[in-house]
């Protein structure tokens, strides 16, 4: 996909991960729809971002209506989107199930699964308008390994896998192409969000993620003819 000019909706795009890809995505001249629920974040990042078009649109992806408005609001805005980058996501501090707070479990699943296919559900008929269109859905090795104590953050992101898997092969014949990343650690935020504790010299060993951000942005500009249905990125 020739990146220039195209535009890109990122979810989770005020810390992390998509904050990185925003960024990245910049750079090769995207024009940006940034959702999170932190206003003050977003605007910050607008702030930096030159030479391409940037809105935010505070949303909390647990709740439909703003999910609506928000979709709403970039259609207007923007009027074609090219690409859907579903990144938003929220840890489960490993605990046995039956200890964790039932507020955890519903917000894991409606942030991590049921927004993600809300957004894409919403979005689809604009990216089905263009002549070429990308979702990508990041998951994690959650999303296919059985991780000890993260009953529910790996419920979630088995969860996107399956979704991606399937709007993949439903969707194969039309100009919207979809993927799956599923990495290992990152260093972020997200696990002390929750209060969660590495041993020593283990988060230190995670991957950067302006280095997933550049796995993604190649995603999206990868030579025309091949697409990466599955990434699984490791740290070293
Ligand atoms: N970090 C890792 O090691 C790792 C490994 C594998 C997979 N992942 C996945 O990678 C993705 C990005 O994670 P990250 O490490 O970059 O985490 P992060 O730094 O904590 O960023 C998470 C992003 O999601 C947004 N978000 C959370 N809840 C939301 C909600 N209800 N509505 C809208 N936005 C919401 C946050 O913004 P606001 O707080 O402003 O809403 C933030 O922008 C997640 O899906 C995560 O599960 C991470």
């Amino acid at each position: 996909m020739i990146l220039k000019g195209k535009t890109a909706i990122i979810t989770g795009a005020s810390d992390g991960l998509g904050e990185a890809v925003a960024f990245g995505l910049s750079r090769e001249g995207v024009n940006l729809a940034l959702i999170a629920r932190r206003r003050d974040r977003l605007a910050k990042i607008k702030k930096q971002i030159k030479g391409v078009k940037v809105e935010v649109y505070p949303c909390d992806l647990k709740d439909i209506h703003q999910i609506k408005q928000t979709v709403k609001r970039i259609i207007v805005d923007f009027i074609n989107v090219d690409v859907l980058l579903n990144i938003a996501g929220i840890w489960q501090k490993k605990m046995p199930v039956e200890e964790i707070e039932e507020q955890i479990i519903s917000d894991v699943i409606a942030t991590n699964l049921t927004g993600l296919i809300q957004i894409t559900r919403l979005v689809l008929p604009v990216l089905k308008k263009q002549d070429e269109a990308a979702v990508i859905n990041v998951s994690s090795t959650s999303g296919y390994k059985i991780p000890p104590g993260q009953s529910v953050y790996s419920a979630s992101k088995w969860g996107v896998r399956g979704f991606t898997e399937v709007i993949r092969e439903d969707l194969r014949e039309t100009n919207v192409k979809v993927s799956g990343i599923y990495q290992a650690g990152m260093k972020t935020g997200l696990f002390f969000k929750t209060g969660e504790k590495f041993a020593p010299g283990v988060f230190e060993k995670f991957m950067e993620p302006k280095d997933l951000a550049a796995v993604i942005v190649f995603m999206l500009a990868r030579p025309k003819g091949i697409w990466l249905e599955e990434v699984r990125v490791n740290y070293k």
